[in-house]
Formats: C-alpha cells, sequence, structure tokens
C-alpha cells in the first residue's frame, strides 16, 4: 500500500454483490427454464436483447410452484434470506422485495445492448447455466460525464496507464459470470451483456428489486 491509499477517502462508492447461491439445482432450474419458454405464451417486449428470448415477467403470485420447484426456492432464498439482509445493511424500517424477474436465455451471438433498469432499485441475475466457451461478461459502463477530467487525460496522455487495476481510472468493468451465482447491483448502473460465442445456451434469471 503506497502512501495515497493510506490517505484516500472513496466517496459515491457503488457496491456490486456478488452471492453463490450452491442449494440451488441449475440442472433442473434449466429445465424449469425450458419448459416456461415452452408455456410462456406473452412474449415480453423486446428490451435490452439483440436476438436471444426473455420471458414475460413473473411474479410470486403468478407462478406455478408445483411445475416450479427450483424457481421457486430460488425465487424465496433471495427475497426472504438476501434481500432480508440487505434491507438491514441500509435501515431497520424498509424492506426490499422482489418485484418481478423473468428468464433470459441468449442463443449464439445473441447479447443485450447498453441498459438500465430505472424503474427498480436494485437489479440482479441469477446464472442458471454458464458454457465454458461462451466467453459473456456482464460489463458495467461508467457514465462518461464521470470521466470527462481524471481518466480522459490520464488515458489520452498514456493508453497503457493503469486504468484495469484502478476503480477510479476504469471506464468498464467486467463480472465473469459463474453458474449458482447471484450478481446484485445498483438498477442506475448501465450494463451490456457480451454475445454468448458459444452453441450452447447462456441461461440466467433477472430479479428487478424494490419497495413496496
Ligand atoms: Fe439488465
Amino acid at each position: 500500500m503506497n502512501q495515497f491509499d493510506q490517505f484516500s477517502t472513496d466517496i459515491f462508492s457503488t457496491k456490486i454483490f456478488n452471492f453463490k447461491i450452491l442449494n440451488i439445482d441449475t440442472n433442473k432450474l434449466k429445465q424449469e427454464c425450458f419448459l416456461f419458454k415452452d408455456n410462456d405464451n406473452h412474449d415480453r417486449p423486446q428490451h435490452s436483447n439483440y436476438g436471444g428470448w426473455q420471458s414475460s415477467c413473473i411474479q410470486s403470485n403468478n407462478l406455478d410452484i408445483s411445475l416450479y420447484t427450483e424457481m421457486y426456492k430460488l425465487y424465496k432464498i433471495i427475497d426472504d434470506e438476501l434481500l432480508t439482509d440487505l434491507s438491514l445493511y441500509y435501515s431497520d424500517n424498509i424492506r426490499l422485495n422482489v418485484l418481478a424477474m423473468w428468464v433470459n436465455i441468449n442463443n449464439k451471438n445473441d447479447f443485450n445492448w447498453d441498459h438500465i433498469h430505472s424503474d427498480s432499485i436494485f437489479s440482479g441475475v441469477f446464472y442458471v447455466n454458464v458454457p465454458e466457451d461462451s466467453d459473456s461478461n456482464l460489463q458495467f459502463v461508467r457514465d462518461m460525464r464521470e470521466m470527462t477530467s481524471l481518466f480522459h487525460n490520464v488515458y489520452q496522455q498514456d493508453p497503457a496507464c493503469k486504468r484495469h487495476s484502478k476503480p477510479d481510472l476504469t471506464n468498464s468493468w467486467n463480472i465473469k459470470p459463474e453458474q449458482n451465482s447471484f450478481v446484485l447491483f445498483p438498477g442506475h448502473l448501465t450494463h451490456r451483456v457480451q454475445p454468448n460465442k458459444s452453441l450452447e445456451e447462456r441461461i440466467s434469471i433477472v430479479f428487478d428489486v424494490g419497495i413496496i
């Protein structure tokens, strides 16, 4: 640690949480995602996805829990356990809840454009199936208005600067998806999903979180 680290203060920092939920059977959940696709008559309007398939919005009260046991189990773990703990981190008096969730299936070359989740305080993604060769990161992109001075000037002078290892200099941040992991981030953060390079499906379930 150098003297600059010791005497620095991070302000306006952004938390991205990454939980492992190991007691979810992803093989079973994968089958339920395909079943949901077969039964889903209401196509969700195209949102951020280029190609791929997004299910209609799923809410706990319209999910057939006799058919989708693992999906419901995942919802309960996130809503009852993770979000209860996270609520207490922020306040004794508010309760964060899952507002809606939906399934994403990206086939080869499918990706998601830059977007935000404007109606949710947090947005989360659980990775059901991540092919080894998909090479398809979740990528956060920094608002360029924040990048006008330090990053811009350092980068212009030295394109090989240490930006990748310095969160205050970088303009993008990659999360490599892992099966059974749940990544939770503020809904206002701009993000994209890189193209799935695998022939196998990249499957995730997205959760929008708010206060109800
Ligand atoms: Fe998203």
